[in-house]
């Protein structure tokens, strides 16, 4: 069986963006693949952070990870097996400094950080795609599903397996190819033009876990016609409407709205009480297993410390092997 990776930094909540973009897809992908994913906090650090935060911020993901539909043996926190670090040194001998200073997302996140004038770059955040690859190959993945952004940390990972190889005369990592999935590009429903995300602020995001009355008075909000859309043409905010109807698999229950659209006689609200729906039912699952699952936190860190120590026996195992390789001393102790 061929082998997923693929990891998520813990930022607080979890919205609607990130679900259809990328978590369902990790869940579904649990039936065709062995698949392991990482809460990555050693990332978190790269960019000024609170302590006290970090820590909430990994549970609450594990947590959500859990509740949306990840399998708890799945999963693994990125400090509990700091292996990742060591070989993220290991190979910050054999990636090309040339190569890694033209990471755009350096690049994006220091400007950034010089915009908001913190004044301060930390090295970690020049080396954090070195740690990814190591994240990566430390597995032997054989695909990571990521989004088109990060193609080129994982062209990144392949160069540092090559050399690796080369200079070792081993085939011994396996190149890693990203696993392209079409997965809906989810738009804030305040203001279509830009993605849902949660540093534009509360409007612009629905949460997973939100309830009932949240989500209808969100949607009932959304932005549908600005009037600017070209005719004949459907405006951002319906088709972000329709796109999330068919993320939640309610667009063929609800085939009459498309005809409507067509015919030029769709309510709005029609719509927007269908999408409403399919969220509330949607998040009603995903709060009650929240609530099972915080209701017994202690069994839930104890799940997350075993399957950590199951995953971080192969890590260890890739270790010792690049010890070995390397010509660093392998002592057991
Ligand atoms: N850089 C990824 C992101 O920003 C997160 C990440 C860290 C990752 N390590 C990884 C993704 C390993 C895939 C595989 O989304």
């Amino acid at each position: 069986m061929k082998r997923v990776l693929s990891c998520i930094q813990p930022t607080g909540d979890m919205h609607y963006g990130n679900y259809f973009g990328a978590v369902k897809n990790w869940v579904d992908l649990q039936e065709k693949y062995d698949c392991i994913y990482g809460v990555v906090d050693y990332h978190a650090m790269t960019m000024p952070y609170s302590p006290k935060k970090l820590r909430e911020n990994t549970w609450d993901l594990i947590i959500n990870l859990m509740a949306t539909g990840i399998k708890p043996e799945a999963l693994f926190v990125q400090s509990l097996i700091p292996e990742h670090v060591e070989l993220c040194w290991i190979f910050n001998c054999f990636a090309s400094y040339g190569q890694v200073s033209r990471m755009t997302q350096f690049k994006d996140k220091s400007a950034q950080s010089e915009e908001k004038g913190e004044g301060f770059i930390s090295v970690g955040l020049y080396d954090y795609p070195v740690l990814q690859a190591a994240d990566i190959l430390i597995y032997r993945a054989d695909y990571v599903p990521v989004g088109k952004d990060q193609e080129q940390h994982l062209e990144l990972s392949r160069n540092i397996a090559q050399r690796f190889n080369n200079q070792m005369g081993k085939e011994y990592f396996v190149l890693p190819e990203s696993l392209y999935t079409e997965t809906p590009n989810i738009r804030s429903t305040a203001d279509p033009s830009r993605k849902m995300s949660k540093s534009a602020g509360e409007k612009h995001y629905i949460n997973v876990f939100a309830e009932d009355a949240v989500i209808r008075k969100q949607v009932k909000s959304a932005v549908t016609d600005t009037g600017d859309t070209p005719a004949g043409e459907m405006s951002a905010g319906v088709a972000n409407l329709f796109e999330l109807l068919k993320a939640s698999g309610k667009l063929d229950a609800h085939q009459s709205l498309m005809e409507n659209y067509k015919s030029g006689s769709l309510r709005y609200v029609d719509l927007k009480e269908a999408v409403a729906d399919a969220l509330a039912d949607q998040s009603a699952i995903f709060r009650q297993r929240k609530a099972e699952l915080n209701a017994d936190k202690k069994a839930v860190k104890e799940m997350v410390k075993s399957s950590s120590e199951n995953i971080r026996k192969r890590a260890q195992e890739t270790i010792r092997e690049v010890k070995d390789l390397t010509g660093l001393l392998n002592v057991r102790f």
